[in-house]
Order: C-alpha cells, then sequence, then structure tokens
C-alpha cells in the first residue's frame, strides 16, 4: 500500500518519505479501513518533531491519528463491518500506524459508523478537534443556560467548541485575534465574538456577560488568558483548558481564582475517560446525521505533499483542517 513514514524524528520535509509499505491484516478485534482521508493536527507533527514520543517500536511511524474511508475486512471476534463508511481517530495513539496510508487496522472501537452524507474529508477532521471542544464543553456539565467564553474560537478546537455550547443551549463569547476570524466564530454560532487584540477584553466581556459573569471558559492559550478568566468569572465558574503553548509553564493568578472557587479541568483528548469518549460519540452521530456541524477544511494534499501539509499545521495559518487525501 502507499504510504507516508517516518523512521526519526525532524523536519517534515527531511524524515517524512512517500513509498511502498506492506499492507496491514486486522487482527483479532480489529477492522482494516481503507481509508480515502487523513487530516494533520497539532499533535501529529509534534510527535513528528520529536516534542512527544512518537513510537517507534517496529522502527517506523506511519503519522497521525484522524481519518475516514472504508472498512475492507474484519478481524476475528469482529461482527460483520464490511463496506461501512467510518471516521477514524486516535490510530496512532500508542501504536506506530495512523492513518497517513491507504490502510490502516484499528481496534473496531476506534472506527465508528459515518453517514452516508458526510464526505470522507469531513470524516478526517472529527476525532481530535471535534472531540476534544466536546469534552471542553461537557465536563463543566451541560451547557444548556450558560455563558461560555471561547476563546481561540476560530482555531481547529475552538470552532467545533463554539458549536457544542451553542448546540448545547448557552450563549457563546468568543474571542480571536483578528476581524475575519471573529466573523468565522459569528458563523459558527457564537453570540458575541471580540478581538483580543483590541484591548480591554476584561471590560467587554463584562458587559456581555452581566453582573453575573462567565460560567464556564473553554481556553487554547491557559497561561496567556488566565487573568482573564480569572476576572470574568463567577463564582464557582469552570475552565477546561486543552493547550498552553505560549506560556507552557503557566504562573496561575492563584487568588483571583480561589476567591471564586474556580475550578480548572485539563483536557487531553486521548486519554479522557471513556464515558467520556462515548458520550462525545454519541453527540457526534447524531449532529452528523442531522447535519447540525459545521466544518472547515483549510487545504487538501496529495500524499507527496504530506510535508507540505505539516509545514502548514506548524506555520499555525491554516483556518480549518489541513486534509490529506490517501486514496
Ligand atoms: N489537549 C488536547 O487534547 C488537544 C487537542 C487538540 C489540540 N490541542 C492543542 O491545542 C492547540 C490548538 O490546536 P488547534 O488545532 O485548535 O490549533 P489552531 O487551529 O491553530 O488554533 C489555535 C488558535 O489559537 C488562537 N489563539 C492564540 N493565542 C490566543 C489568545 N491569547 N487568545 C485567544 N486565542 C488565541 C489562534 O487564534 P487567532 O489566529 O485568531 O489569533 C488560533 O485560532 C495546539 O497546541 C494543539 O496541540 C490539544
Amino acid at each position: 500500500m502507499k504510504a507516508i513514514w517516518y523512521t526519526r524524528s525532524g523536519p517534515a520535509a527531511e524524515v517524512l518519505v512517500c513509498g511502498e509499505r506492506k499492507m496491514p491484516k486486522p487482527g483479532p478485534g480489529e477492522v482494516l479501513v481503507h481509508l480515502h482521508a487523513s487530516s494533520v493536527n497539532p499533535s501529529d507533527v509534534k510527535k513528528r518533531a520529536g516534542a512527544q514520543p512518537a513510537g517507534f517500536e517496529n522502527g517506523y511511524v506511519i503519522p497521525h491519528s484522524d481519518g475516514a474511508g472504508i472498512i475492507e475486512s474484519v478481524g476475528e471476534g469482529v461482527p460483520d463491518r464490511v463496506g461501512e463508511r467510518v471516521w477514524v481517530y486516535q490510530a496512532q495513539y500508542g501504536r506506530n500506524c495512523g492513518t497517513c496510508a491507504e490502510y490502516v487496522a484499528v481496534p473496531s472501537r476506534l472506527a465508528v459508523a459515518l453517514p452516508s452524507r458526510v464526505d470522507f474529508r469531513v470524516g478526517a477532521c472529527i476525532g481530535i478537534p471535534v472531540m476534544t471542544a466536546h469534552r471542553c464543553v461537557y465536563n463543566a456539565g451541560e451547557p444548556k443556560g450558560k455563558t461560555v467564553l471561547v476563546t481561540g474560537a476560530a482555531g481547529r478546537v475552538g470552532y467545533y467548541a463554539v458549536q457544542w455550547a451553542r448546540l448545547g443551549g448557552a450563549t457563546v463569547i468568543a474571542t480571536a485575534g483578528t476581524d475575519a476570524n471573529c466573523q468565522t466564530a459569528l458563523d459558527a454560532g457564537a453570540d458575541e465574538a471580540l478581538n483580543y487584540r483590541d484591548g480591554s477584553l476584561v471590560e467587554r466581556i463584562g458587559k456581555i456577560a452581566g453582573p453575573a459573569g462567565v460560567d464556564h471558559v473553554v481556553d487554547v492559550e491557559f497561561g496567556v488568558n488566565a487573568d482573564t478568566s480569572a476576572a470574568v468569572l463567577r463564582n464557582c465558574g469552570t475552565v477546561s483548558t486543552y493547550s498552553s503553548s505560549l506560556a507552557p509553564e503557566p504562573v496561575v493568578p492563584f487568588y483571583p481564582m480561589m476567591f471564586k472557587n474556580v475550578t480548572v479541568n485539563m483536557v487531553l483528548v486521548y486519554n479522557m475517560p471513556q464515558a467520556a469518549k462515548n458520550r462525545a460519540i454519541a453527540d457526534i452521530t447524531r449532529a452528523l446525521e442531522h447535519d447540525a456541524l459545521q466544518h472547515r477544511i483549510a487545504e487538501v494534499r496529495d500524499m507527496e505533499d504530506a510535508a507540505g501539509a505539516h509545514e502548514s499545521i506548524e506555520s499555525g495559518r491554516p483556518g480549518g483542517c489541513v486534509i490529506i487525501d490517501t486514496e
């Protein structure tokens, strides 16, 4: 099969190889998926660059967690799912073979039914961004009736967090770094969108949230935004944060948060509780069946251009998902 792989960490253009590899066979409990699309997420490029453990146990890594395709065959103990359209998540979590290939064998539960109306490229966008966003919105309880602040609302995760909060019945205040990104957040369903570069963010959020304050914050840059979160949250408010890349060792405004009984939830999508994954998958399935989620595909590339796709994610420029067609 055609695949992309690397045998050592390093810059994408230096280490990613495009070529032929032996086709995998589904083991017990696994399904073999003929992939149509794979998507690149920041954690895929961080692993490849060497910032996170990649998993070279077999001497090579086929990157990418997320993808979509059709089940080609099943391993022992799996009910017949041949021909089923699926989206695949966590294919390269704790395993060396991900979705940047024509085929991947994964445990059956990592291949979730994809409704017939949903394009494979959209299916490849789902795993990391949509599940992370779902967890960040729901791990503080049901959003109905709450005021939820979503920072970085035009980011891959933030964009879906706006949508989950809105679908769940919250009032959504979004922040983004450009007016165009604010518009993207509004188009995704945010009630208000604020450019965080314009200053006096606390005041502007406070005016929208009113004296009660914000109930819950979904945050892309915990360290940078912690003071703002502490200032705008109500007593017993919550923060769910999935990244702090600009301030990896953040200074926590302890007393402003303590005086408000703030709870900070750290989120990692890969090993979040199984019950949370099940709830996310159920809600995703329902949303896909009803066309209730919008998606943004920023770039579609060929497998030969996998390095370009990785570099694009590293640049932080694409507004949306970066897809590699694997068929
Ligand atoms: N913990 C997990 O399970 C998990 C899951 C997925 C992703 N992540 C991590 O989360 C980060 C974002 O991932 P992504 O795929 O969503 O990336 P992305 O699409 O590049 O989005 C990042 C967003 O952050 C925004 N941003 C930067 N500084 C900000 C600030 N001070 N206030 C508000 N927004 C700010 C940017 O907005 P503007 O361009 O508008 O400024 C950008 O839209 C990455 O570090 C990734 O590794 C973690």
